[in-house]
């Protein structure tokens, strides 16, 4: 059993992830922090030892353990010395540069993952560990963090909000997955299950159907008139059927490209985890969700949804307008529907109602990724597709994916 973890991040998740694992080892394995993020460790050091741990709250609770990380650092060498699994958990436009920095110091065999990885994980960490001679690494992607949360007081306190009811994860090589799992499982406290293939992960990130897909749904037609305080829109639970409408055709289209790939390399990969999203949101929110009648009605019924608005900032003149640097959009966009319309164009299939959000969000966001309906757009290197990795063709992609 791996015992010996390093989280790489100091956000809300990171915080969870690592006292979960300090508390479920209870000292009979090491965990660690790395966050090499400004003066994050020294910061979240100072606050934990000064809090005698970092407390750990479950929905309905008002406190919880407090519970002590071994090491919390910003020194690659350092962070890289212990460990048989690192993981990530950092939103996705953070993980190539807290691989960058940590990879020259990794130890031969180590599991290296993401949760959640988004999607592309999987193209660009073996280009990074090759380039820094990491041998024997087991590459590990997972579907989502398996609870919310959020930090109450840097690195002293941290709620969880609520747990998913079971989370993916595959490996590259396949195979390893099982043995991730079980860690994984053990630490969190929620069921991972192993699944088969890398790149069911990638096309099977919700995130990068009903973030952007649900800004451009809330957003597109705004006037620019500023919001007052009560007109700031629910995030999940303010979709309309027209809004599920586009979010069904985006789920389409990703299960069209899984068909097709499925069709092209029989027995070879299997996507069938790859679930729909209304298939996805029941799964996933057995307990929580009221109706599922319909999209519409499973998103506006999900108690874990309750009260979510979405991301605005405060206007020059008062009132609050959409936050298009949101992370709904910065991360779900060049690490997520970026990703899987690049997969689609291998595959030579058209996803219109991809393009229509990706199009808009990227002008939201001041970046160009789609030019004359293709993926030529000057900030292309920003994002995680294949090419930019080297792989160029459906079959390269196969075979890296299935190694
Ligand atoms: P967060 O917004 O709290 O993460 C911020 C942290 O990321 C920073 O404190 C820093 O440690 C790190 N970071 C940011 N930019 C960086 C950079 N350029 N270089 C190095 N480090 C950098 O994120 P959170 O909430 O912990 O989420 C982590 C991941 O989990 C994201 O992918 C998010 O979408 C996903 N997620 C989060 C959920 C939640 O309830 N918090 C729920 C489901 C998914």
């Amino acid at each position: 059993m791996i015992k010996n973890i390093l989280i790489c991040g100091g956000g809300n998740g990171a915080h969870a992830m690592a006292a979960l694992a300090g508390h479920s080892l209870g000292g009979g394995g090491r965990v660690g922090v790395y966050t090499p993020y400004g003066d994050e460790a020294a910061r979240m050091k100072e606050a934990m030892l000064e809090n005698q741990g970092i407390e750990v709250v479950e929905p309905g609770r008002e406190s919880g353990p407090r519970v002590m990380v071994d090491l919390i650092t910003a020194d690659a060498a350092e962070a890289a010395s212990f460990p048989e699994m690192v993981i990530i958990v950092a939103p996705a436009f953070a993980h190539e540069s807290i691989l960058e920095k940590l990879a020259p110091h990794l130890q031969a065999g180590v599991v290296v993952g993401a949760i959640p990885a988004r999607s592309g994980f999987e193209f660009s960490t073996p280009r990074i560990l090759e380039r820094h001679g990491v041998s024997g690494a087991v590459i590990a992607v997972g579907q989502t963090l398996p609870w919310a949360c959020r930090l109450e007081k840097f690195g002293q306190r941290v709620r969880i909000l609520g747990r998913k009811e079971s989370v993916g994860v595959a490996t590259l090589p396949g195979g390893g997955a099982s043995r991730v799992a079980e860690a994984l499982t053990m630490i969190t406290g929620c069921t991972f299950t192993p699944v088969e293939n890398v790149l069911a992960v990638s096309l099977g990130n919700v995130g990068q159907i009903i973030h952007p897909g649900i800004m451009y749904g809330l957003f597109s037609d705004w006037s620019g008139k500023p919001f007052s305080p009560e007109e700031v829109p629910l995030f999940y639970q303010g979709v309309t059927g027209e809004i599920c409408r586009l979010l069904e055709s985006m789920s389409q289209e990703i299960q069209s490209i899984c068909s097709f790939l499925q069709e092209a390399f029989p027995g070879r990969l299997n996507l069938g985890p790859v679930q729909p999203l209304m298939q996805w949101l029941v799964s996933s929110y057995p307990r929580d969700i009221e109706d599922s009648s319909s999209l519409a009605r499973a998103f506006v019924t999900n108690r874990a949804y309750t009260g979510l608005k979405a991301p605005v900032k405060p206007a020059a003149d008062g009132g609050y307008v959409p936050d298009f640097t949101s992370r709904y959009l910065t991360e779900d966009v060049p690490t997520g529907l970026v990703v899987t319309r690049s997969l689609a164009a291998i595959c030579g299939l058209q996803t219109p109602a991809i393009d229509r959000v990706i199009a808009c969000t990227s002008q939201w966001m001041g970046r160009e990724y789609l030019v004359g309906g293709l993926l030529e757009g000057r900030d292309m290197a920003g994002t995680r597709v294949p090419w930019n990795y080297g792989l160029h063709d459906l079959g390269a992609v196969v075979n890296a994916v299935t190694a």
